[in-house]
């Protein structure tokens, strides 16, 4: 397999999952240190509290990233950091990502920064939260602090991580940090979420620099070729993937799911003012893609009956069990989905498209200093043949991040799923490269690797 001259190999971690360190040079407290310290949210009682102690080690982990010969890091960094309070920048907060994005430049290693993982600062959250239109201004804000420390260095910045997770996960089903459960109000925190990516990409818009935002799109597969099968996948579709991509794209949000959530009670309609839709349409230079696995539905008999998948407005239809193989999560391994998920979105704009997170949980263990962990290099085996199908059918792909660099702090699920290209002993911080890690590298260094100055430009440009 060739890939284009110029394409980031990468890989991503995120700040609350990896940092640790959370009360450290001033970091005040954010949604995910409140949900975990709650009884009963995740797995085990975990929390990010230590998680890979990457806060003081990421010259390790950086050399590690190096010396395996990957070229791109995708990070994010920790608006309660920077803004503890959530409104009042810490000079201390912006100098360990000062650090940081040294240390990767010194190494020739592409930083591309993604501003919101999910960690939001506590205090904004008891302001309202992203349910509050307020908190979309302040993240323009929180933005343009972090452009101005580090913008003279980095030139890859992704401003939102995943809406849909940080919106119905947190909001709607209540499973992600803040842990709120009703659907109006995760729609609502979708809209601000949107609204707070096109702010901030107005807000830093200037030469030099690209601009993006991460979604994770999960194609439906629907398990028959009836009409009633195809409206199920249209369902589904349109509250996870069109949702957040339409917008973005410029077209608004989509006219059928709108009526979809519509029975929702009415705040989402009533959150969206004039000229909203506008600034979440700012022009981006890429599109982040994240993915993991489909989503095989069925319909229901009666149209209007409960879908066993809390999202808004989801009737009528069930999403089936995952097919093997899967991995140790549980998602099911479609590499194929992933190149039509590429052809499908190159179908519909000419945004440059980047891997910005894909990878798998298995169960690793470390024999005589090694990790063995062939499925691992199987999964990115076959899913970088699956990026490699689509750039031959003529898909724009910029690029491909790993998620992740490290074993880290998984969400609900706390430290039970691994997914790093290196192993982490979270008793000892003990690092061990796995062979995926090594898989990767030589593919990366088999290619010839970008250099900083290329970025995700194109290189035939
Ligand atoms: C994605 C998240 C990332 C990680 C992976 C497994 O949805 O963006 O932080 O948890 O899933």
């Amino acid at each position: 397999m060739t890939f284009p001259a110029g394409f980031l190999w990468g890989a991503a971690t995120a700040s609350y999952q990896v940092e640790g360190a959370v009360t450290e040079g001033g970091r005040g407290p954010s949604i995910w240190d409140t949900f975990a310290a709650a009884e009963g949210k995740v797995l085990g009682g975990a929390t990010g509290a230590v998680a890979c102690d990457h806060y003081h080690r990421f010259p390790e982990d950086i050399g590690l990233l190096a010396d395996l010969g990957l070229n791109a890091y995708r990070f994010s960094v920790a608006w309660p950091r920077v803004m503890p309070d959530g409104r009042t920048t810490s000079a201390a907060g912006l100098a360990f990502y000062d650090r940081l994005v040294d240390e990767l430049l010194s190494r020739d290693v592409v930083p591309v920064l993604t501003l919101y993982h999910w960690d939001l600062p506590q205090a904004l959250e008891d302001a309202g939260g992203w349910p509050a239109r307020d908190t979309a201004f302040r993240f323009a804000e929180y933005a343009t602090a972090v452009h101005d420390a580090l913008g003279d260095r980095v030139r890859q910045w992704t401003t939102i991580n995943e809406p849909f997770c940080a919106a119905f996960l947190g909001y709607g089903s209540g499973v992600h940090a803040p842990g709120v459960c009703d659907h109006d109000t995760a729609l609502v925190a979708a809209h601000h979420l949107l609204l707070a990516h096109g702010l901030a990409t107005r807000a830093l818009a200037g030469p030099g620099h690209e601009f993006s935002l991460a979604l994770n799109f999960a194609p439906a597969i629907p398990d028959g070729s009836s009409p009633a099968h195809a409206e199920a996948a249209r369902k589904f579709d349109g509250i996870h993937n069109r949702f957040f991509l339409d917008p973005v794209l410029g077209h608004g949000y989509p006219p059928d799911v709108v009526s979809d959530v519509a029975f929702h009670g009415g705040r989402f309609a009533a959150s969206v003012l004039d000229g909203d839709t506008d600034v979440i349409a700012a022009p981006i230079d890429w599109l982040g893609v994240n993915y993991y696995a489909p989503a095989r539905v069925t319909p229901l008999a009666d149209p209007l009956a409960p879908s066993n998948c809390p999202l808004p407005g989801l009737r009528g239809m069930d999403v089936l069990p995952a097919k093997g193989p899967l991995t140790a999560f549980g998602w099911e391994q479609a590499p194929s989905a992933l190149t039509s998920l590429l052809e499908w979105l190159s179908s519909r704009s000419d945004l440059p498209l980047v891997v910005a997170e894909n990878g798998a949980s298995f169960v690793d263990r470390v024999v005589d200093g090694r990790v063995f962990d062939a499925a691992r290099v199987n999964y990115f085996m076959e899913h970088l043949g699956a990026v490699h199908h689509a750039l031959r059918a003529g898909v724009d792909v910029r690029g491909y991040f790993a998620w992740s660099l490290l074993d880290n702090f998984e969400w609900a699920m706390g430290y039970t799923q691994r997914f790093g290209l290196v192993h982490v002993d979270f008793e000892t911080q003990r690092r061990t490269v796995k062979e995926s890690g090594r898989f990767l590298g030589r593919v990366a260094k088999a290619n010839g690797l970008g250099t900083p100055a290329e970025g995700v430009r194109d290189p035939r440009a």
